[in-house]
């Protein structure tokens, strides 16, 4: 039925690299023609046609998909006849023997429906629960916790494989799309502002020792190496908070600061932009339906968040001072995640100038 698979991943830590693996093992054992791309910045590479499946798997990010993702595929050429299926990676997690799914919400659904507007038959759709990996949240999990979601995961995916490769169909996933249905504000609200926040609070500890590799592998090129006898990572707002820096880097330098969250939180809400903004800010054209007080309002958090995070940026310099702001932060004490056998440059190296089926 199919004769090129063209598996497209997006992944922070592996697990999403993972399920594309276990899919792309299912297709090429089965003789099909088998191609894995990372999703990154640059333009994927796709000619698609009516023998052509295109599985795309991505983490959840604020229970829908991530902007990059979003973007990469209004970008896809159109669909002339190929079909396509979604696997969501999200969050499980497993306490005391207990495993507790994770929520993709909307990611797979808005991701099938927007692949469907490009022309894509849709023909399967379905959530993968693996290791939760929001390190600057929670622990990384243990080993064993890890390993027990890691194979529950696989014969799913690879049952989910080998179910659409023989020309059926698999919908999964209508719960947690409802749900996702009722959450989207706050998926707005994640998408628009709690996602560049979360870039700025991000900071090379003392650990660091300028090697780059963060900058490097970033999806989105988000980091800028800054400073000339010690270089040092600056988090710029194009992040994702797809945790790859965090948990690849191979120091455990980049941290979380939640003392930096409380300073943001005084400096964006209360007093400055509640009652200082309120009282200078009129709509200057009452009759437009546009929301002029939240519009200056989101101009001036990026704004303030920005000049807030240069100055940190600056104080980081002085090597006191980011040995204690490290020491306060809970992500100093807590494990990294990353999936098992996967190491950033093998993902990485998952890269196709041009397909040639
Ligand atoms: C910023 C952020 C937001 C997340 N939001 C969700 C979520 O809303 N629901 C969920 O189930 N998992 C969520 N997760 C967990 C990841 O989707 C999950 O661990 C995924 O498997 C990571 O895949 P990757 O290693 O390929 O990036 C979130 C993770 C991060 C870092
Ligand atoms: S944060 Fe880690 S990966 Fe990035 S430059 Fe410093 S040591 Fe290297
Ligand atoms: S800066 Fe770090 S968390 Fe943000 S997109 Fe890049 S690798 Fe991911």
């Amino acid at each position: 039925m199919f004769e090129k698979i063209v598996i497209f991943f997006m992944t922070g830590t592996g697990n999403s690299y993972k399920v594309a693996v276990w899919f792309s093992e299912v297709a090429t054992a089965l003789g099909l023609n088998t191609k894995k791309q990372q999703i990154k910045t640059e333009e994927l590479h796709l000619e698609p046609d009516g023998k052509t499946l295109c599985v795309l798997t991505l983490p959840t990010h604020g229970f829908t998909a991530p902007w990059l993702l979003l973007k990469q595929i209004v970008s896809l050429p159109r669909g002339n006849g190929a079909s396509g299926v979604v696997l969501p990676s999200r969050a499980g997690v497993r306490i005391k023997g207990v495993s507790l799914p994770g929520m993709e919400g909307t990611a797979g659904y808005l991701t099938a429906f927007l692949l469907f507007l490009k022309g894509y038959k849709i023909r399967g759709v379905m959530g993968v629960d693996m290791p939760s990996n929001w390190t600057a949240l929670h622990w990384g999990l243990s080993k064993k916790n890890t390993q027990f979601i890691i194979s529950a995961a696989e014969p799913k995916v690879k049952h989910f494989a080998k179910t659409i490769l023989s020309g059926q169909v698999y919908f999964d996933g209508i719960v947690p799309l409802a749900l996702g249905l009722w959450l989207a504000p706050i998926s707005f609200m994640y998408l628009i502002m709690a996602q560049l926040i979360l870039s700025k609070l991000f900071f090379a500890s003392d650990k660091c020792v300028g090697c780059g590799l963060c900058a490097n592998y970033c999806p989105k090129q988000a980091i800028i190496m800054t400073g000339k006898t010690r270089k040092r990572p600056y988090w710029t707002y194009s992040c994702d908070s797809c945790m790859a820096c965090m948990n690849y880097c191979p120091y455990k330098a980049v941290e979380v600061s939640p003392i930096v969250a409380i300073i943001f939180y005084y400096l964006t809400t209360v007093p400055i932009s509640t009652y200082l903004l309120s009282s200078i800010v009129t709509t200057p054209v009452a009759w437009l339906p546009i929301n002029w007080d939240g519009i200056i309002q989101y101009i001036y958090i990026l704004i303030s968040v920005f000049l807030a995070y240069l100055l940190l940026h600056a104080a980081l310099g002085w090597r006191l001072f980011s040995t204690i702001l490290s020491k306060l932060s809970h992500t100093s004490y807590f494990r990294r995640y990353h999936a098992p056998d996967v190491n950033l440059k093998e993902f990485n190296k998952e890269k196709v100038d041009k397909y040639n089926f």
